[in-house]
């Protein structure tokens, strides 16, 4: 910042997330955090934006409402991109039990890890950092497709998910490169099911699927 130049992160659905024991949402000068619908913190829609730095806060305080200050008059060019009351409250209740949200998640994948151990490739999560786990995302190599039906076929519903920029109509123009990595990760990724209500015996009955696909 002494420089003029600032570290913003997207840390969409990183709140709860930890790198080298510090929270996401202090390491940056501007730090914004999505609590959309898929979140694992969610207020249904909208975010929060962290900052060390009060004139940014404020900043963003006005930006979101047309620049205004105290009175109607904007400062500078500002949004409408205000937060709903409905969703503020939903989001106080929501970090209310963010951290209770947060453990629950890393005992499910403890649970999927147990279970599945290296018949599949996880995220590589070190020691001193905790994922959301936003997405539970598995490499499956060439097994995918047979892991997606067999899952498919006993009504668990699975994502492939995001979808490489350069194999999109409107972008392919802009890469010059193949991506032979990108498109190798692309066709060996699986997301299986996370979320609050999964049970163990759920998790149980996913993790038999997916081991006895692997073993066909
Ligand atoms: C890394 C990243 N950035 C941005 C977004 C978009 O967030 P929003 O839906 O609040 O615009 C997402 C949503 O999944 C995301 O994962």
């Amino acid at each position: 910042v002494e420089h003029g130049s600032f570290v913003a992160f997207d840390a969409a659905h990183g709140y709860g997330s930890i790198r080298d024991d510090r929270k996401v949402g202090t390491l940056g000068d501007f730090e914004v955090f999505s609590f959309s619908g898929t979140k694992p913190v969610t207020s249904g829609e909208g975010g929060l934006v962290s900052t060390p730095h009060e004139w940014l806060a404020d900043r963003v305080r006005y930006l979101r409402a047309y620049g205004f200050q105290q009175d109607y008059r904007s400062r500078f060019i500002g949004l409408n991109g205000k937060l709903s009351e409905l969703h503020a409250a939903l989001g106080v209740l929501e970090l209310a039990q963010a951290e209770t949200l947060m453990r629950h998640r890393q005992e499910l994948v403890a649970h999927y890890r147990d279970r599945l151990g290296d018949s599949v490739t996880w995220q590589l999560v070190r020691p001193n950092d905790r994922s959301t786990y936003k997405d539970l995302a598995v490499e499956l190599g060439a097994s995918r497709s047979r892991v997606e039906h067999a899952l498919t076929n006993t009504g668990v519903q699975t994502k492939r998910y995001f979808v490489p920029l350069h194999t999109m109509d409107v972008y392919a123009r802009y890469s010059h490169t193949p991506q032979p990595v990108t498109d190798a990760v692309h066709n060996s990724t699986l997301c299986i099911p996370l979320f609050a209500d999964l049970t163990i015996s759920e998790i149980d009955m996913i993790c038999d699927t997916i081991l006895s696909a692997l073993r066909d």
